[in-house]
């Protein structure tokens, strides 16, 4: 089902998943020290989110006969400048995330795999909802500036979110 070459990078994948889901968490931690709970509830979901599509690619890769190969994931930044800073580092890291998918798909097309093609449409539809969600925060706090109730304001916001687990259909 898979070459070398697709299988190596389905693994890659699977890895910077897994790193989301660290590096999301790492900035929860900051923003919890920060006293913004709110927005670290946000950055809880979305990590957890990112161990959901972590799993998927584990998944796939069992299920088309693949062999799992669970990687090495260095530290993430814990430490930001600023709010803005890590939600400018987090849209960074989401449109490096879309180039590796937009990768993985040019390869599954050009080896004709088609079943890696359907697999990894779900994640090309997710990468444009998650550069919208992220992008979308990163221009509130542009806005917010030094606004110290716009900032609070922010935070009950992003406190509303909730992680919904994926369903079988997903
Ligand atoms: Fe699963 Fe946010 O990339």
């Amino acid at each position: 089902m898979f070459s070398d070459q697709l299988l190596d990078a389905m693994n890659e994948q699977m890895k910077n998943e897994f790193l989301s889901g660290y590096l999301y968490l790492a900035m929860a931690g900051y923003f919890e020290h920060e006293d913004l709970p709110g927005i670290a509830n946000w950055m809880r979901v979305q990590a957890l989110e990112e161990l959901t599509h972590g799993e998927k690619f584990f998944n796939f890769i069992c299920e088309a006969g693949g062999r799992s190969d669970l990687r090495a994931i260095d530290a993430p930044q814990n430490d930001y400048a600023s709010p803005l800073d890590c939600f400018v580092y987090s849209l960074n890291h989401e449109k490096f995330v879309t180039d590796r998918i937009n990768n993985l798909m040019d390869m599954a097309r050009d080896e004709r795999n088609h079943a890696a093609q359907i697999f990894l449409q779900w994640f090309v539809t997710e990468q444009v909802e998650e550069e919208a969600s992220f992008g979308l925060i990163l221009k509130k706090l542009e806005r917010i500036g030094d606004d110290g109730n716009g900032l609070l304001r922010l935070d009950e916001e992003l406190a509303q979110r909730v992680f919904v687990p994926p369903t079988a259909a997903e």
